[in-house]
């Protein structure tokens, strides 16, 4: 079974976003996919300056980040939304991991061709969507293959039961659609048998 990446974009304690991330991780790993979970918290970067990259380099925390994308068959971000737009934890993750060309010497596309899907949660009626727009749009310049089905929580503080499950039926079966497709796109890639 494909091996997922799961993380969230805030690393807010009791996060909206930490819990998609939590419910997409039980739906994978039901699924049969085999999860990481991660956090951003424990791969703390500055944020990007192109004088700091030519002076340092790739941050080692953008390197190891990179790493972990190339090491599984698919990703699962759940984001949270601000001002309409994304994070600047996740952006600046994300921009750090594209900068990302070398490993060891050798050439390394971490992003180019990874199956990736996407969800959102906000406080609010909207639920992120917004953001998950954009995010689709970065990732697409990024090469990664974002898949279509996505799921967008709203409401963060009703949206939950106490074990952690989205109490909304609609929103349980987006996200089973969300890790099928996933597994599906992530399963293709890592059986290509390459020429
Ligand atoms: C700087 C900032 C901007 C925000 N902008 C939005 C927004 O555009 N839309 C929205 O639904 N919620 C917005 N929020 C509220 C977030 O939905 C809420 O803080 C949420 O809990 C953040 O995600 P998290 O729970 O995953 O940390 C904003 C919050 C912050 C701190």
């Amino acid at each position: 079974m494909p091996r997922i990446l799961v993380f969230a974009g805030s690393i807010r304690t009791g996060a909206y976003s930490g819990r998609t991330a939590d419910a997409a991780q039980r739906e994978l790993a039901l699924q049969g996919a085999e999860v990481t979970r991660l956090s951003l918290a424990d791969y703390p970067m500055p944020i990007l300056d192109q004088d700091l990259e030519k002076e340092s380099g790739i941050p080692e925390n953008a390197l190891k980040l990179a790493r972990q994308f190339a090491a599984h068959d698919g990703l699962l971000i759940a984001t949270p939304e601000y001002n309409g737009s994304i994070p600047p934890l996740l952006k600046n993750a994300i921009d750090w991991v594209s900068r990302v060309r070398q490993d060891g010497g050798h050439p390394f596309q971490p992003m180019t061709g990874k199956p990736v899907a996407l969800c959102s949660s906000s406080a609010g009626r909207f639920a992120g969507i917004r953001c998950i727009a954009h995010l689709r749009t970065v990732l697409v310049r990024c090469r990664m293959d974002v898949i279509t089905p996505e799921c967008s929580v709203p409401s963060g503080s009703e949206a939950f039961t106490e074990m952690g499950e989205l109490k909304d039926e609609s929103l349980r079966r987006s996200m089973e659609t969300v890790a099928a497709a996933l597994i599906e796109r992530a399963r293709l890639l890592s059986t290509r048998i390459e020429p």
